[in-house]
């Protein structure tokens, strides 16, 4: 593996599983990987949404899946593995960003964030990563946040669910890539997709903002040419790294 490194960052003969991929970030990244030459599943909540997706021609197919319900997980994946008989890559985006004071968070909201970013995440890695294990090959890619990184107020349980994403992709990333399968996490600033709106779509935004070094927040594109990359044979030494995509934010 010396000069055999493909500087296009190809996708095509890949099978790309994209949770979340009926919105935001997701569907940047389901849209990039079709251009790129995927073959992608869009696995989300709002099946209207994602079956779009295929209509607009970012995805091959779209299935309805609950990513916190074991039951939902395995019958997607094993619906992606019988109608595509592998898969290549594995997004996990389906997130949600609930805020609230630490002392004063309701536990549905803990457990909900917990359930969707943290257990969701595992679930659908697990079944994916069985698939991954069996063909010897794969790589699995984490939506994180810079939320991994520092501490954002308001952000206890997302916080904390991001910093677990990235613990759960290290150790995937120890325990799978001698059987080639790796992991890995993105982690963005501020992307203003409908989860990131609610909450920075007014002054704290703009306060926000103007920590950036870069002076702005980042486009669902520049996350996507991120996914790209990890997602091609050119970044297979790349293992267990949480990528920062946050303009600098931090570097301090
Ligand atoms: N937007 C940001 O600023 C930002 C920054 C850092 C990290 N992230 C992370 O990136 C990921 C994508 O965020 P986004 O901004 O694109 O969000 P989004 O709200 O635009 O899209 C999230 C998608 O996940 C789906 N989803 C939610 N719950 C689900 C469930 N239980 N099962 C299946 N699908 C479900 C939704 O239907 C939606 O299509 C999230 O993990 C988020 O935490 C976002």
């Amino acid at each position: 593996m010396t000069s055999q490194v493909d500087y296009d960052f190809s996708l095509s003969n890949k099978v790309a599983v994209i949770t979340g991929g009926a919105s935001g970030i997701g569907a940047a990244i389901a849209a990039a990987y079709a251009a790129k030459g995927a073959t992608v599943v869009v696995l989300d909540k709002a099946l209207d949404a994602a079956q779009q997706m295929v209509s607009q021609g970012s995805a091959a197919a779209a299935i309805g899946c609950d990513v916190t319900s074991e039951q939902s997980v395995a019958k997607a994946v094993s619906a992606v593995n019988k109608q595509f008989s592998r898969i290549d890559v594995l997004v996990n985006s389906a997130g949600i960003a609930v805020t609230g004071a630490a002392e004063e968070l309701t536990l549905e909201d803990w457990d909900q964030t917990m359930a969707i970013n943290l257990r969701g995440a595992f679930l659908v890695s697990q079944h994916v990563g069985r698939v991954m294990l069996a063909q010897g090959a794969g790589t699995v890619i984490t939506l994180a946040s810079q939320a991994a990184t520092i501490a954002l107020p308001g952000h206890v349980a997302y916080c904390a669910s991001k910093f677990g994403v990235v613990g759960l992709t290290k150790v995937l990333a120890l325990e799978w890539a001698g059987r080639g399968v790796t992991a890995n996490t993105i982690s963005p600033t501020v992307v203003m997709t409908p989860l990131a709106k609610e909450l920075w779509d007014n002054p704290e935004g703009e306060a926000l903002k103007a920590q950036i070094p870069t002076g702005r927040f980042a486009e669902p594109e520049e996350i996507a040419a991120v996914a790209v990359f990890l997602a091609s044979d050119a970044a297979k030494m790349i293992n267990g790294v949480d990528l920062l995509v946050d303009g600098g934010y931090t570097i301090r």
